[in-house]
Parts: structure tokens; sequence; C-alpha cells
């Protein structure tokens, strides 16, 4: 079974490591990939996305999204991801041109050119996505699932009960939830476990590849952002575990759950309101990870980065 998918990203560390994942299984195959202002303006996520692709020599086209939330405006995340959004390892040389059309126009074609319904992976704020939604609703059929990276059954990290993709964009998140289409939500709840421990860095170095160091260098730089802003002793890798959901659907438990979006809250703005316990009445149309098997997720990641076509360091 290889799966059609789109992936809406905001490099950042994670992200990468989303890409590589995406690239680098042959369950996925990668019709585009799309960038979103998040951890980083604009540009520089654009910039970082191709990095990573000609790293991973993944040829698919790539087409620059929104450089701002629907409302209000953005706040990157440079504490987490550096100046650049991908602080850490020597990414520099030559990268593919983009497609020349926005984001979601690119969004649009690959959706209407495919043969069978295409998932797309959302590791950034939604902003493209919800874009896509309201620009093109004739076209949201062709839309398998939307997997996002995003929210939390608990806690935030942005806010005391915000996550980064949904604070950054709320409307957008709400859009995307109320769209129609079938969603899966990985929040922090889940993405926490998954942790770049020194065994797990060491065993990415371990592959002797360009791509395992990069990916080794990009967890380490986590690594000391997360330890300085979030007293973590090991940085969680959000973003590869939802695309990892759609490779094996067996990495994640999910429930059947509904999920509110906060637009209006003076202290919990963003917040993913998750009914767990069937409280509120409304219903139950967002597959809301619960667990993960930390493990088998290590094993897929390591295994598509050892796949990828990358010279020795
Ligand atoms: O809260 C974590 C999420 O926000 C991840 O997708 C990270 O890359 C940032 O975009
Ligand atoms: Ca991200």
């Amino acid at each position: 079974m290889t799966r059609p998918v789109i992936l809406d990203c905001d490099p950042g560390h994670d992200d990468a490591l989303a890409l590589l994942l995406a690239v680098g299984d042959p369950r996925v195959r990668l019709l585009g990939v799309t960038t979103v202002a998040g951890n980083q303006t604009l540009d520089k996520t654009t910039r970082n996305a191709l990095r990573i692709l000609a790293l991973a020599g993944a040829d698919v086209p790539v087409a620059a999204g929104c450089d701002r939330p629907l409302v209000g405006e953005l706040s990157v995340a440079a504490d987490i991801h550096g100046a650049s959004g991908l602080d850490g390892p020597d990414l520099d040389g030559p990268v593919p041109d983009l497609a020349g059309v926005h984001a979601v126009e690119l969004m649009r074609r690959l959706l209407v050119d495919s043969v069978e319904p295409v998932t797309i992976v959302a590791t950034g704020p939604l902003t493209n996505v919800a874009l896509l939604v309201r620009t093109y609703p004739e076209v949201l059929p062709r839309v398998r699932r939307i997997v996002l990276m995003g929210g939390s059954t608990e806690r935030g990290n942005t806010t005391p009960y915000g996550e980064f993709n949904i604070v950054t964009d709320p409307e957008a998140a709400d859009i995307v939830l109320r769209s129609g289409r079938p969603v899966t939500m990985i929040g922090l709840n889940v993405t926490h476990q998954a942790l770049a421990t020194a065994e797990v860095i060491a065993a990415f170095e371990n592959l002797g590849t360009r791509a395992g160091a990069v990916c080794a260098e990009l967890m380490t730089f986590f690594a000391g952002t997360y330890r300085l802003v979030f007293g973590f002793e090991h940085p969680p890798v959000h973003d590869p575990i939802a695309v990892a959901a759609v490779l094996d659907p067996s990495i994640v438990t999910t429930v059947p759950a509904p999920v509110a979006i906060e637009l209006t809250g003076t202290h919990t703005r963003g917040a993913t309101v998750v009914d767990l316990h069937g409280r509120t009445g409304r219903p139950p149309d967002t597959d809301v990870a619960v667990a993960i098997d930390v493990p088998a997720f290590w094993h897929l990641l390591l295994t598509a980065v050892a796949a990828l076509p990358t010279g020795r360091p």
C-alpha cells in the first residue's frame, strides 16, 4: 500500500525529520510539499524545506504559502529552532526551484490530478490547509484524510493550554476541524513520549550516512533548546509522528472525540478542547491520538533515513 501525501510544514527541526520520513519510506508517495510561516518566517521555512529535500535527493514540487496567520500577527519560535529555523547542521548547497504557484494552488492541482484520494499531513500552523478548505471546497472530496500534528488532550507548550501550531492560527485550526473531512489529531500528549535520547541520536549517527548525520545534528540542536526553554532532558520530535501515523496506523492509538478550538478565551485562546468522555454531546468526529508505540516509531524513522539516497558524510 502506497499512500499519496501532501506535506504542509514549517521547517523546523522536527518538520525536517517528517520530510525525510516521507521521502525515505516507500509507503508514502510524496506528491508535493507546501510551506507555511510558523517556526520561522515563510522565507526561512521555505528555504529549509528546499534544503532538506535537496539533502534527501527528492524531486517533488514545493510551493510557499501563507506568511502569517488568518487573524493577528506571526510569532515565530526562534528560541526553539534558531534564527534560520533549522540551526545546527550545515545544509548549504544548491536547492531545487519553487513550483511558481501559491501553496494552496499547488495543493488544488495535486488533488485534482491524483488518481486516488490524497492524505494531507500538516505539521505547522493550519493556515494553508484552511485556505484550501475555504477556497476550493469542490476538491475536498479528493482529500482522503487530514493528519495534523497539533493541539493536546492535556496542557500546551506555547501557552499553558495552547500548542504552538494551533495557537499560531486558531481560526485556521477551527476551519480545518470543521471541514467535514476525516481528521486525525496528533497532539503533545502523544508526541511528548517520542524523545530523542542519546541512544536514539547515536543510532542515527551510526548509520554512517550524510542524512543520518544531519538527523543527529538536528536532534542535538533541538535537545539544547528544549532543555533550555522547557527543561526537557530529551527533545520530543513531534512532526514525524504525523507521517508515521499515515505509513503505519498501528503506530498510534486513536479514539473518536469531539475537538473544539477555543477562539475567544482570554487565557486559553488556541486550546484544543478534547471531549474524551462525551460530556458535551457534540459529535465525536475527530480521531485523537492517545498512545504511541515509541520503539516502533523510532525503528520506522531510522529505517526511512537509512534508505535515503545520500552519500557518506
Ligand atoms: O508544538 C510543536 C509543533 O510546533 C511542531 O510542529 C513544531 O515544529 C512547531 O511547528
Ligand atoms: Ca512543525
